[in-house]
């Protein structure tokens, strides 16, 4: 293995013959020094570059980063663990998605200890889990004057729950689409029915109470208790009676395929008792982390990858929350720093706008650290332009170890090549040698030459240790809060209820 210390080149001979490595003093002049055996803090988080555990040079501007790495070559002990111990020193928050669990048990006591709001999304196991109701968030916007906002949000959650779902034959477009209506009009049923649904039936049991309870409106027969009995006292005008009628109209061939589309992506979820309860109940608020140190913990099964979907629509619904928080501060900053640590990002479905999101993060205070095991992944998940935006927006890359060839291509070109002799900085076969033991890592910092970094493994960094495992919180299984179609009908027939009069009714 060459000493990567050694360069050949004087930093004006650069630009005259091409590539070389950074120094060790030139990243530090780029990077800001922290100590974490200094009991005052950290002032600010970011991606370490040089490190011994104590004295840690990171990169604490706006700059997100990738972090690319196969399975097993350090990503966790080398980046997301130290980062967020940084970040906890630093008092910043964070969001991170924990495929194991072992962030949490790892940090979470800590994070507490240090007075941080702790909040968990346990999807490996809800019944150790907060709760979270997508549903309740489309509520909660209506009830602020913001039936737009409302309508996204059931636009997003109907789209992450069932787009892709329907394979991908010729005419699957339209059952999907079908489908997505469907689900769009139960949740606005809730959500708009503001005289019907109280604020805490809004949520995935009343709504599996009403899509079990779809067609029963029969023209021949009075007094149904159907969906579309139900919808018949919500205005002309109301957008959840447009949606339903999409869906509801056609044959009985044509309902019965969209209904098919619909549930069998939905039985997935209700198969999961504790699942429904904890996406029943509202106890995380996710602007929090932008106005008061909190640390959200996303716990998602590594092994099944049928709830990755759910982890995607949090971290789109988290952002787009922290973004209006972030418009009611001066220069749409946010006051705390939010750091988005998102290890397993490639694995996750696709996030609408993300190539966007992550474009705006930077002037609003959030900082993303995707962390990946391939571009690969990246590409397959949100085709090749949206994956070049969100590379292109990492200013920072740090590379471990990679099989991908068209990976190993891109790196050791960007690492460049000597002007005379054509002679690449590193090439591919020296760059699947980087010698883990050592906590070796090729960093692309900003606009610095290529530099070799040697990270302290997590065990030699300077933090609390052996303290006892933050306990998981206990999720309340009891049936979550409903209301049926029939109580409201029952209650219409006797005068006791108007209809709603929300969402541009
Ligand atoms: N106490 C330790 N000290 C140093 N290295 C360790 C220690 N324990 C495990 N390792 C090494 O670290 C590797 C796992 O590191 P890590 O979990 O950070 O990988 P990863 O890239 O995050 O993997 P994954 O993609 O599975 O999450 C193991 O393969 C092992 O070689
Ligand atoms: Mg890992």
């Amino acid at each position: 293995m060459q000493d990567y210390n050694a360069y050949k080149y004087s930093a004006d001979e650069t630009l005259l013959r091409g590539a070389r490595w950074a120094r060790d003093e030139e990243m530090m002049q780029v990077t800001r020094r922290i100590r974490l055996s200094d009991p005052a803090g950290v002032p600010h988080s970011g991606l370490p570059v040089i490190s011994d555990g104590d004295s840690v040079y990171v990169d604490d501007s706006d700059t997100h980063s990738l972090i690319i790495g196969s399975t097993g070559s350090k990503k966790s002990r080398l980046f997301a663990m130290p980062m967020l111990e940084i970040m906890r020193r630093a008092g910043e928050s964070a969001v991170v998605t924990d495929p194991k669990g072992e962030l949490y048990e790892l940090t979470a006591s800590a994070f507490e200890q240090s007075g941080y709001r702790v909040e968990v999304i346990n999807l490996r196991e809800p019944h150790k889990s907060n709760g979270w109701n997508p549903l309740a968030m489309a509520r909660a916007a209506l009830r602020r004057g913001d039936p737009e906002k409302a309508t996204s949000i059931v636009n997003d959650f109907a789209a992450a729950m069932l787009h892709g779902e329907t394979g991908g034959g010729k005419n699957d477009a339209f059952w999907e689409h079908s489908s997505i209506a469907m689900l769009q009009g139960l949740a606005l049923m809730m959500v708009e029915g503001t005289s019907f649904f109280p604020d805490d039936t809004v949520n995935l049991a009343t709504l599996r109470h009403l899509s079990d309870n779809f067609r029963q409106a029969d023209p021949r027969v009075r007094g149904g208790t159907g969906v579309l009995d139900l919808i018949e006292l919500y205005p002309q005008t109301s957008i959840s009676r447009q949606n339903l009628l999409v869906a509801s109209h056609g044959t009985e061939g044509t309902f019965s395929n969209i209904k098919v589309s619909y549930e069998a992506p939905m039985q997935k979820l209700y198969m999961q008792h504790s699942l429904i309860s904890m996406l029943s109940r509202s106890e995380v608020d996710f602007s929090s982390l932008g106005r008061e140190k909190t640390v959200l913990y996303l716990i998602m099964p590594d092994e099944k990858t049928t709830l990755h979907k759910i982890v995607s629509l949090i971290i789109k619904l988290c952002y787009e929350q922290l973004i209006d928080l972030a418009q009611q501060h001066p220069r749409c900053q946010l006051p705390q720093r939010v750091n988005f640590l998102l290890d397993e990002f490639s694995n996750l479905p696709a996030i609408p706008d993300m190539a966007a999101m992550i474009s705006a993060a930077r002037s609003r205070n959030i900082k993303f650290h995707l962390i990946i095991q391939g571009l690969y992944q990246l590409s397959s998940k949100y085709g090749a332009d949206n994956a070049h935006t969100i590379k292109g927006n990492c200013g920072n890359w740090a590379f471990l170890t990679s099989r991908e060839l068209p990976l190993l291509n891109e790196i050791s070109d960007l690492c460049g090549q000597d002007a005379l002799t054509g002679e690449r900085l590193i090439t591919v076969s020296q760059l699947q040698r980087l010698n883990k033991d050592r906590g070796e890592v090729l960093m692309l910092v900003g606009r610095q030459c290529p530099y070799i970094a040697h990270l302290a493994d997590i065990d030699e960094y300077v933090m609390p240790r052996n303290l006892p495992v933050r306990p998981y919180p206990a999720m309340n299984l009891d049936a979550p809060p409903t209301r049926t179609i029939a109580e409201i009908l029952a209650n219409a027939g006797s005068g006791t209820v108007k209809p709603t009069n929300s969402i541009r009714f």
